[in-house]
This record gives C-alpha cells, sequence and structure tokens, in this order.
C-alpha cells in the first residue's frame, strides 16, 4: 500500500484533499493521472452496462436528495454504524471494525457501550436555516433510480427484463475512514438497478454475478485475488434478500469491491403509492407522501407489478485501488537495475501514447512528432502526449511508472524514412513502423 500511495502522490494519480491545509480524513483528489484513469474505467463500465445492452438506459440524478425520499428507502432509520467512544483518550471508532474490543488508539478496553451513528450528511436548503428544510447528500446513486422508475418506463418504453444505470457521486459520513480510497467519505458509485419479474430475480441474480466477475477480469483484475461472500442472513442489509460481495485481496486484506444484491421489490414498493393495491411482498413503510405507482403493466395478464431489483453496486475508488494494485510491478533488469511498471490494460491507461522527439530543440524532429501526436489525438482514444524533454531514457521510465502503452521516438531516420520506432510497456521491445501506419497501430493496441 505505501509503494502504491507514493507513486499516486509522485506521478499525480491521487492527492489528500486540501493537503496544503493539513488534508481531510477520509476525502482525496484525483490529480491530472488519476482522473484520466477514473474516466477510463467510468467509460469502461458505462459501455458494458449501456452500449452493450440495449434495455439498459443511463441517469444522470441530483446528489442533493429530498429527505421524504430517504425516509422510504429506509436509511433514515437504519443507515448506521455501530459507535463506541473511548473513555481515556476520547476517540471514536466503529466497534464492529475493532479487534479485542479495545481502542486502537491508546489501546484501553474503557469504551463506551456501541451506539448507531447515522452516515448520511445533513445540510440546509435555502436562504433560511430553521433546521426544517434540509436534505442529505445521497449515500448511495441507487435511490434516485427507482424515484425515477416511472419517468424512465415512460420515456423509453421499456419492458422487463431492464435496467437504469448511474455513476456519480456518494456521501457517507465514515466513523474511521480508513486504507487510502478503501474507505473514503466522498466517493463514486457505479450502480445498475436490474429490474426483473418475480420469480426470475434469483436466475438473474447468478447471471449477474458472472457477467460482473468476467467485466472485473477485462479491467484487469485478476479471478486469482476474488473471493465471493454469500452474505449471512443477519449480516443483509435491510432491503435484501441475498446479496453476494465481491471480495478483493486488497493490500490491506480481503475486501468489499462490489456488492451484488436481490433489492426484492423493497424499493419500488416502499416508494409506490397505493401499496395496498399492489402485490408487495417485502415489508415496507406504509406510504402516505407517493403520487406514483412504481409498478408496470404485464402485458399478457394487464395486472400491475412491482418488478424485482438486482443490482451489482461498484465503488469507483475501489475498483482503482484494486486495478492499480494488480498492474504494479517492479521488475529485476539484466543490467542489474530495477524498473517500476504498471501494466494497466490500455483502454484504462491515463496516457495511450508518448510521442518522444530524439532532440529537445531540433525543429524538424518536433514538428514532425507534433504531426504525429495530433493525429494520433484524432482518433479519441484517450490522451496521447508529446514528450519534449529529449532524454528517451527518462522518458521510457516516467511512461513505464505511468503504464503508457506505447512509446514512439521520433528520429532522424523518421524525417528521411518516414518512420518511427514504437517500445511497447510490458515486452520493452522496439519496433520500426511506417508514420502511415501509427493510427491503425494504436487503434489495435488499445481495443485489442
Ligand atoms: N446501493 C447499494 C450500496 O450502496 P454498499 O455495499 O453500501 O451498497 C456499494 O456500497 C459499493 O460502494 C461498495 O461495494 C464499495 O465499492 C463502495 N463503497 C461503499 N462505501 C464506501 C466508502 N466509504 N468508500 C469507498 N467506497 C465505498
Amino acid at each position: 500500500m505505501d509503494d502504491l500511495v507514493s507513486l499516486c502522490k509522485r506521478r499525480g494519480f491521487i492527492f489528500q484533499s486540501g493537503e496544503i491545509y493539513g488534508g481531510m480524513q477520509g476525502m482525496y483528489d484525483f490529480g491530472p493521472l488519476g482522473v484520466e484513469l477514473k474516466n477510463n474505467l467510468k467509460q469502461a463500465w458505462w459501455s458494458s452496462m449501456i452500449y452493450e445492452n440495449d434495455n439498459i438506459e443511463g441517469l444522470d440524478a441530483a446528489i442533493l436528495s429530498n429527505p421524504t425520499v430517504l425516509k422510504y428507502s429506509g436509511h433514515e432509520d437504519t443507515f448506521s454504524d455501530p459507535m463506541v467512544d473511548c473513555k481515556s483518550c476520547k476517540s471514536r471508532w466503529r466497534s464492529d471494525l475493532l479487534e479485542d474490543n479495545k481502542c486502537p488508539g491508546c489501546g484501553s478496553s474503557d469504551l463506551t457501550e456501541p451506539r448507531p451513528f447515522n452516515l448520511m450528511f445533513k445540510t440546509n436548503i435555502g436562504p433560511i436555516d430553521d433546521g426544517e428544510t434540509f436534505g442529505y447528500l445521497r449515500p448511495e446513486t441507487a435511490q434516485s433510480i427507482f424515484t425515477n422508475f416511472k419517468n424512465v418506463v415512460d420515456s423509453s418504453s421499456k419492458s422487463l427484463p431492464f435496467g437504469i444505470a448511474q455513476i456519480g457521486k456518494a456521501f457517507r459520513n465514515e466513523i474511521t475512514p480508513r486504507n487510502f480510497i478503501f474507505r473514503v467519505r466522498e466517493f463514486e458509485q457505479m450502480e445498475l438497478e436490474f429490474f426483473v419479474a418475480p420469480g426470475t430475480d434469483e436466475e438473474w441474480h447468478k447471471k449477474w454475478v458472472d457477467m460482473r466477475l468476467l467485466w472485473w477480469e477485462q479491467q484487469g483484475v485478476s479471478s486469482e485475488n476474488i473471493e465471493l461472500y454469500d452474505v449471512p442472513k443477519d449480516e443483509l442489509a435491510h432491503y435484501s434478500k441475498g446479496t453476494i460481495d465481491v471480495m478483493y485481496k486488497f493490500p490491506h486484506g480481503l475486501e468489499e469491491l462490489e456488492g451484488i444484491a436481490n433489492r426484492t421489490d423493497f424499493d419500488l414498493g416502499s416508494h409506490s403509492k397505493k401499496q395496498d393495491e399492489l402485490n408487495i411482498t417485502a415489508n415496507v413503510m406504509k406510504n402516505s407522501s407517493s403520487n406514483t405507482r412504481l409498478a408496470i403493466q404485464d402485458q399478457n395478464t394487464n395486472e400491475w407489478v412491482v418488478p424485482y431489483v438486482i443490482e451489482p453496486s461498484a465503488g469507483v475508488e475501489r475498483g482503482i485501488l484494486a486495478i492499480m494494485n494488480e498492474a504494479y510491478n517492479v521488475e529485476q533488469l539484466e543490467n542489474g537495475k530495477e524498473r517500476t511498471v504498471l501494466k494497466l490494460k490500455p483502454h484504462l491507461s491515463p496516457i495511450k501514447a508518448a510521442v518522444i522527439p530524439l532532440k529537445k530543440n531540433n525543429e524538424e524532429l518536433v514538428a514532425l512528432a507534433s504531426e504525429v501526436k495530433n493525429s494520433l489525438q484524432k482518433l479519441n482514444l484517450g490522451r496521447i502526449i508529446l514528450e519534449n524533454t529529449g532524454n528517451i531514457g527518462k522518458g521510457y521510465r516516467r511512461h513505464d511508472e505511468i503504464g503508457t502503452p506505447l512509446c514512439i521516438t521520433i528520429d532522424f531516420d523518421s524525417l528521411e524514412n518516414k518512420t518511427a520506432t514504437i517500445r511497447d510497456r510490458d515486452s520493452m521491445e522496439q519496433e520500426v513502423v511506417a508514420i502511415g501506419e501509427l493510427q491503425n497501430y494504436l487503434i489495435k493496441k488499445i481495443n485489442g
């Protein structure tokens, strides 16, 4: 973990937020390379969900949430962690994460009884701070998918099974944020709510577990480092009939990367009006506020059905930590030196190719190199940079460490023969390629 944290800071992936004022616990900023990696990961998820499935639609809903939504979702009552105070050093801890019931700060066993601490951030809305007009920063992106269910069904004519997917910020006032970006207070989720006919839910649950495992593998997360955890009944969230957690061997231990839950008809049922007229199986709170029936009409029987929901819910930050952990390699070279190389899948690499003129001050070389950079940039595969430092060896080292799949050197032969030398990040092999062929070469490398 220390090596990863250091690389992330040194090369501009991830910084502690507000570091110049001492930082803030549980908050991180993504730097120039981090934002590219994060966007690439989110794009890979978005494509796999929405572009590759005609029965999944996208959504980008508000983060500030109406408290009524989080009342009926159950979050106001149940979204809490057990908290204890250390009576000796006055620190606060999540009691379920304590080892031996001792304070991790001072080692004392003199702790208060655990009490629930609600994790939602509350904020005042509008100019009057009377404690009445408040909203929550959403603790999961899922709820706005449920509240928009009818809008999406009506505007896109969907029938079961179908899904609504969303990527966006979520906030939790974690009692003890820890392990770099693993447990933070502000993070992003990639969530799919997949609506299915009751009775087909268990089959779809299994299918989504398999599909999600395949997707993580395609992002470079080895199946050897993944374990599935079938959450026992007494640990299930209030909405879940069954949850499979995708557990990953993070540098600090085996922990949840993604949760795949069978949320039954709990959410649509609890946000619905006229609940008595619907055949809701989950134990929902009586709703007197909703103005909409969140159900779908069966095309054969014309009956109103409240769909069941299968929810694969992944954290972007945890995904990035797992992917960087997998990609990070320190290799021994034949000359006795070491090289650090980030073997990211090319579609995730923050920089797709670096174009390096052999000499920094040679106008002709630099002009040809920028021409090559511009022609590759136009492909829209991600960021291509012109690395005009005049030091090829240093350029290779930097680009190995940040995971750039290809370095393209423009030298004097390039001026004469219209060729360039491509160096592959993983094999370190070099190949001379016609400049006219570079676009195709890059497309193949990035898209596979
Ligand atoms: N909608 C369901 C839901 O939110 P969750 O298991 O609480 O379920 C889903 O969260 C995913 O969000 C987790 O698997 C994890 O990847 C990510 N996540 C949750 N809390 C997080 C935190 N404090 N910091 C970073 N990621 C978090």
